[in-house]
């Protein structure tokens, strides 16, 4: 029998959002992903829009008319992946590679103000483009986030970004959006992943099979990375996991000795 997308997106959509709205989906999220909404990304579709504050819509509409915005930086997909897993793990420290102007990082923003975490939260977003990050920096405050992230503007693989960003470690999600190579994606990783809390969450934009497409070496050096330091996780992709985004992404857990 042939499956009713349109149904089976509202109706893990609407389990989701009220599962968010009474609080409850806090243990394990990344299995929870994995058994209970087994790849129907179309259920993120229009969790966002209901989801985030109206401030934060408001500026994501105006964020979309600066000449610099591009379409998918991060694919509407990964921005609900983004913001439901921060939700779910009760995330407080979050870190980004790659703001771009901000579009991700006002999503991460949103849900870490929402998240039920304990203790100071912190967005700590790398990224050498000054001009980037001062149009990320009025984007952030207009919506009201002001207190709530840090903004490190050297290259990601730099001592400098290392030094500034290891004082907020460890993280509860690590999300990677940087220079889309391999070599590059391996470094940040041999820098970063130690400044991962065990059990926390590792996601990957444009982690797609994209077969020579740019950005397609994202996937390679991550392969190779998870394969040598034993981290769990799911490549959503267009062809693997019915109907995400083309550029794809990757979900992985940090392995937790205390918990599995
Ligand atoms: C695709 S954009 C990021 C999009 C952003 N995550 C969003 O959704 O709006 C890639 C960004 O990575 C930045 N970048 C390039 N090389 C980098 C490096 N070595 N370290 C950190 N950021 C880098 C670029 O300046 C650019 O702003």
């Amino acid at each position: 029998m042939e499956r009713d997308s349109k149904k089976e997106s509202d109706y893990y959509s609407s389990i989701l959002k009220d599962r968010l709205s009474k609080g409850k989906l806090t243990e394990e999220p990344y299995n929870l992903l994995m058994n209970e909404y087994p790849f129907v990304p179309s259920c993120f579709k229009d969790l966002l829009e209901n989801q985030v504050f109206p401030k934060t819509r408001e500026i994501m509409h105006e964020m979309k008319e600066d000449p610099l915005h591009f379409p998918d930086s991060t694919d509407h997909q990964t921005l609900n992946l983004l913001f439901t897993m921060i939700i779910l793990s009760k995330s407080t420290k979050i870190l980004q590679l790659g703001t771009w102007m901000g579009f991700s990082g006002l999503v991460i923003l949103d849900a870490l103000s929402k998240s039920d975490g304990e203790g100071n939260k912190m967005f700590v977003t790398v990224d050498p483009n000054d001009l980037q990050h001062s149009k990320a920096m009025n984007f952030f405050d207009k919506a009201g986030f002001k207190k709530l992230y840090q903004l490190v503007t050297f290259a990601s693989e730099s001592s400098e970004a290392e030094n500034s960003t290891i004082k907020y470690s460890p993280y509860d999600v690590i999300y990677i959006d940087s220079a889309h190579n391999d070599v590059q994606i391996i470094k940040e990783l041999e820098i970063y992943f130690k400044m991962l809390r065990n059990g926390g969450l590792l996601i990957c934009h444009d982690s797609g099979d994209l077969n020579g497409l740019p950005n397609s070496n994202v996937r390679k050096g991550l392969k190779e990375f998870i394969k040598k330091n034993h981290v769990e996780g799911i490549f959503f992709d267009k062809d693997g996991k019915k109907g995400w985004h083309f550029t794809g992404a990757f979900l992985g857990k940090k392995y937790d000795p205390l918990r599995g």
